[in-house]
């Protein structure tokens, strides 16, 4: 998906899920050009394996800006700490160059996740994510791309079990 990406011109972007920020620091420093919005509410969740308790993700929100720490002070990276259907309301339609979806993996979830992040993808730009092999991103991607987008093109970009949709 690297490829679709404009390497010129300041581009912004969206990652829903973000967990120690791992994969926003990746994006950033791949991209010097980009600015970042990282959207989670770091509260317990069902993930596909196991509960996350609360008290974990606030030490993952903790690491998250210790990490970001300078991409925070130098204005290219900040947080919506809210679920990805609340955060929907503070980020305007068509507007980002990519948004990367790894949030909640459940069918119900991705599948909302990327019917209302489509919309705010720019046309020309990248609706991506990760475990795309995750039986409820797998099951979504197979709806959404029947229903409402074009055919997602698997990728190990950003990372390994990766998907992205052409806008
Ligand atoms: C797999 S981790 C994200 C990993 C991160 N993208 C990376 O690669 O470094 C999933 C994250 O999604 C967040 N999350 C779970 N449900 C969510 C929801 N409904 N909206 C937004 N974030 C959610 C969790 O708090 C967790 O931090």
């Amino acid at each position: 998906m690297y490829n679709h990406i404009d390497r010129e011109n300041p581009i912004i972007a969206v990652e829903v899920g973000v967990w120690e920020a791992a994969n926003a620091k990746r994006l950033l420093d791949e991209f010097p050009n980009l600015t970042l919005i990282g959207v989670d509410p770091f509260e317990g969740y069902q993930d596909w394996h196991m509960y996350i308790e609360s008290s974990y993700m606030s030490e993952r929100e903790k690491i998250t800006m210790e990490t970001m720490k300078p991409y925070i002070e130098s204005g290219r990276f900040s947080i919506i700490r809210k679920y990805s259907d609340k955060a929907l309301e503070d980020l305007e339609d068509g507007k980002y160059d990519f948004i990367y979806i790894d949030a909640d993996h459940s069918y119900e979830w991705a599948l909302h996740d990327m019917t209302n992040y489509w919309n705010k993808v720019k046309d020309g730009g990248v609706l991506c994510g990760h475990d795309r092999s995750l039986n409820g991103v797998k099951m979504a991607l197979e709806e959404f791309t029947a229903t409402i987008a074009k055919n997602f093109t698997p990728s190990e970009e950003p990372q390994i079990d990766s998907w992205y949709i052409l806008k």
